[in-house]
């Protein structure tokens, strides 16, 4: 803790990291075929209610409570937990604000390689999507065969693909911007990354609200009815308990709230910089990416060429939504290598701005927890990452990885580590003095019906969500569908009286083992990694100074609240 602290050099510069960090992936093909899943329109409801009672009042806390830790000395999730909540098991709580980065990254990172890798497919490689004309079977072949979807290990039989030396690329980048550090790394990227990403992304989205209705023999398949697609409002949908719980992950995940990223960015803060209008501002950018580009660009563009039955298939796969039917969209269109490289380029862009916001809080950990530098603590994060990559591209048939480690850490933990600093912001910082510190420095108030909506709304939409979770979704999850997996007797009975097998459930199920129940135990595995090291940085925290714990800080820290509960 001798090291001169790190720090964002300039206002502008930690709106557009954090703004970064939040734009990615998620919103651009994430957020297009949850939409369109969920009620079109109808979702935006769930959607705008999660954002006001979740997103932005949990961005807020989780500044104020970062930057107190940053004040103190600490950087990393378990850190600023230990400052916060005094108490010895609070920085194991914060395990979860690194495992959640790291374990998100190892498959991110892959995705943002197939984003590269199309973007040099575009630029400088003209033939190589000629085989495939204009068939969308085709483009899905090709697609498949690049990320090796077809069988385990394809990635590994000792040719060079493509995806994995982009994998290698990305990776290598990533580790040399982060090696840079936070100001000449991080912020100097994201300074020029952003304005860039936005400009592609509004050039490719005029060309898709101007294609009117490219193929006269197929009126129906125009602009207007590719918004109506997505748009038009089913509200039988918001009856079903699951668009509730697809609009609240949607609002964590792309806003990069709950990651553990925003606890540490903001924790580089300085004493009196403003943090209510700066988190406000990178959650209004995200949005605007999230709603204007990403909701109008992907799946209108895609049902223009292809209508309602062309897309329904590659709706459901999260992350290769836009590798199966963009590539189609760009093969009609007037200057469609121009357009496909704007748009892999654009979504490259998205991805390493949020990617880099993985790597940080995990690199500031383990330097603070074992006083070394970037240098080592770069190799140590280097080698988990790279094993954890590697995990994921063997493991590419189906992508049954990318999905698994998605919904458990990408859904499931997010979603938990929300709730545990929900409560860690009311219960041991007290919310009146946790937003009255949000106000140091703030350029606006946080209108003073927040305070209510964090002290009682906020808890009770997580919970009453969480539970709706684990009764509905997570059984299904672990158990598969209860009459298929459970009762296996029955289905030749079924399959005669029906005709048909069972209805097989859509997810994968834990107790079918395989790569579900492999990605499980690499994440606890991470789990086990992150849980010791925290064990040895407390160690070495109480050898080498006073542990989080006790850093007193200013202000008659800890509350009143919390004085009398320790007496
Ligand atoms: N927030 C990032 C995204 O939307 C992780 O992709």
């Amino acid at each position: 803790m001798t090291k001169p602290r790190e720090e964002w050099s300039s206002r502008l510069g930690v709106i557009l990291a954090v703004a970064g960090s939040a734009v990615g992936l998620g919103n651009f093909l994430r957020f297009p075929g949850n939409a369109a899943q969920n009620g079109g329109g109808a979702f935006m409801i769930p959607y705008f209610i999660a954002l006001l009672v979740l997103g932005i009042p949990i961005c807020w806390l989780e500044w104020a409570m970062a930057r107190r830790g940053g004040l103190a000395g600490y950087n990393s999730c378990p850190g600023v937990f230990g400052v916060i909540w005094r108490h010895r098991a609070s920085k194991y709580f914060g395990s979860l604000g690194l495992l959640i980065p790291l374990v998100i990254y190892m498959y991110y990172v892959y995705v943002e390689g197939w984003c590269l890798g199309y973007c040099y497919l575009y630029l400088a490689m003209p033939g190589s999507f000629a085989a495939c004309g204009r068939d969308p079977a085709q483009f899905s072949a090709y697609f498949r065969e690049f990320v090796g979807q077809n069988s385990d290990g394809l990635m590994f039989d000792g040719r060079p693909h493509i995806s994995v030396i982009f994998w290698l690329i990305v990776f290598t980048i990533n580790f040399l911007l982060i090696y840079r550090g936070l100001s000449k790394g991080i912020e100097s990227f994201c300074k020029y990354a952003m304005p860039a990403m936005a400009v592609c992304a509004i050039i490719v989205l005029i060309r898709v609200l101007t294609l009117g209705t490219p193929d006269p023999s197929k009126p129906d398949q125009n602009v207007i009815n590719g918004l109506g697609f997505m748009w038009n409002p089913d509200m039988e949908k918001l009856k079903d308990f699951n668009t509730w719980l697809a609009a609240a992950g949607q609002i964590f995940f792309s806003l990069s709230v709950g990651f553990g990223v925003i606890i540490n960015y903001a924790s580089y803060l300085k004493r009196n910089d403003d943090l209510v209008l700066s988190g406000l501002t990178a959650t209004s950018t995200n949005e605007f990416f999230e709603v204007c580009l990403g909701g109008l660009i992907t799946i209108p563009a895609a049902f223009v060429f292809l209508g309602a039955t062309g897309i329904a298939g590659s709706i459901n796969s999260t992350f290769s939504l836009g590798f199966h039917t963009l590539p189609v969209v760009f093969a009609y269109m007037p200057f469609g290598r121009l357009f496909g490289f704007l748009w892999f380029f654009m979504l490259f862009l998205a991805a390493i701005t949020s990617s880099l916001s993985m790597l940080q809080p995990v690199a500031a950990f383990i330097e603070e927890a074992f006083s070394i530098g970037r240098h080592a603590a770069v190799v140590i994060l280097g080698t988990l990452t790279g094993a954890g990559g590697l995990f994921v591209i063997y493991f590419s048939n189906g992508l049954k990885a990318v999905d698994a480690i998605d919904f458990w850490v990408g859904t499931l933990a997010i979603f938990v580590l929300s709730m545990i600093q929900v409560f860690i912001f009311i219960f041991a910082y007290g919310v009146d003095r946790g937003l009255a510190d949000a106000h140091d420095g703030a350029h606006i108030r946080i209108p003073r019906v927040f305070y209510f909506v964090i002290k009682y709304v906020t808890p009770t939409y997580l919970i009453v969500i969480f539970v709706g979770w684990c009764t509905q979704a997570m059984p299904v999850r672990v158990f598969g569908e209860p009459l298929y997996q459970l009762v296996p007797a029955l289905q030749p009975l079924w399959a005669r009286v029906f005709g048909s097998a069972p209805p097989v459930d859509k997810v994968p199920a834990l107790i079918d083992g395989g790569v579900e129940l492999y990605s499980v135990i690499m994440i606890v595995a991470a789990m086990a990694i992150l849980l010791g090291m925290i064990f040895l940085a407390g160690k070495h925290w109480k050898r080498f100074g006073p542990e989080p714990t006790q850093i007193p800080l200013p202000g008659g820290f800890p509350t009143a609240q919390m004085e009398r509960r320790a007496r």
